[in-house]
């Protein structure tokens, strides 16, 4: 059972993720840390406490990033996720409890192994490591959701939506940070159809968790027809990290130096690795050097076993 710390900004597909985290048995999900991304913290806050309040989990959720360091503005994604944040379904009424930011270095005296999973703007992570470096740099792995490589972007056709919110966090957790990335060349096998979502809701034991599921869903796979026509289902991006937690097997990586751009032109927030021919001679002798895994390929059949089962 690996112990996970997530840093996330429900988000519809970031409640996907936390519920995956929560159910799934080889994950013990030891803290959440909200930041903006999706939604504002406050909100995505809330969020996380509403998800695990349907699931009966009791995990602490730390208070993490407000804006990006890019800029001194922010934006949100209320057409993407709903204006909650969480599609069609609205939580009602409840309250959130905030732990301060830096309680999270505690979790690094009480856990041995720590997987860090980020699936929101890298702001809170490259904080984090600014802040408490000497206990962050004792996480034994670092799984990112985020970038486009071979693919185009999601939010410009150059940039992927996370990296791009903050793409001098970004910048720094490359530069800082031993990281496997999961960008959109392998989220677009994060399908989810509606049949999958008639299973779940139809069998889950968790009668709670039934409606909110199908609510998020509907907004979330609405919009997804309007960007992606034809395609039948949604992508739940963020599940992606965490089921290479699950199921190490079912990626293919491949070993690059990973490069942000952070001027605010058109190549804002875009994720770049070489991909030439010529890399792997050129490259062969520094390769330990290189502190990156890129996934590019994913197995759907493991994607969908794992999802329905979990
Ligand atoms: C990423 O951007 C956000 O909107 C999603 O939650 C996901 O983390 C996909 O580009
Ligand atoms: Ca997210």
């Amino acid at each position: 059972m690996k112990n996970v710390l997530l840093f996330a900004d429900p988000g519809v597909d970031d409640a996907f993720a936390i519920m995956y985290a929560v159910l799934h048995p080889d994950i013990n999900l030891i803290g959440i840390v909200a930041g903006y991304g999706n939604v504002e913290v406050e909100t995505a806050t809330r969020n996380i406490e509403t998800i695990l309040h349907l699931l009966d989990a009791d995990i602490p959720v730390f208070g993490g990033a407000n804006q990006p360091a890019s800029d001194v503005y922010v934006e949100f994604y209320p057409e993407i996720h709903g204006i909650e944040g969480l599609g069609d379904y609205e939580p009602e009424g409840l309250g959130y409890q905030l732990t301060n930011f830096t309680d999270v270095y505690q979790l690094f005296d009480q856990y041995e192994d720590i997987t860090i999973v980020e699936v929101g703007r890298n702001t809170g992570l490259m904080v984090g490591y600014m802040l408490g470096k000497q206990k962050m740099e004792q996480a034994t792995d670092c799984f990112l959701m985020g970038g486009a490589f071979l693919t185009p972007g999601n939010i410009t056709p150059a940039a992927e939506a996370n990296f791009y919110g903050d793409p001098v966090a970004a910048k720094f957790v490359f530069e800082n940070i031993y990281s496997h990335v999961f960008p959109l060349d392998v989220t677009e096998k994060a399908l989810v159809t509606p049949e999958m979502i008639q299973y779940i809701t139809a069998y889950t034991p968790l009668t709670r968790i039934r409606e909110p599921i199908q609510l998020m869903y509907r907004f979330y796979q609405n919009v997804y027809q309007q960007f992606i026509p034809g395609l039948h289902g949604a992508l739940i991006h963020d599940l992606m990290p965490l089921m290479y937690v699950t199921n190490p097997d079912m990626f293919r990586f491949v070993h690059r130096e990973v490069y942000i751009e952070t001027s605010t032109g058109p190549g804002r927030g875009a994720s770049i690795a070489d991909f030439r021919p010529s890399y792997e001679t050129m490259k062969e002798e520094a390769a330990d050097a290189i502190k990156h895994m890129i996934a590019l390929e994913a197995d759907y059949k493991a994607f969908f076993h794992q999802f329905l089962n979990t």
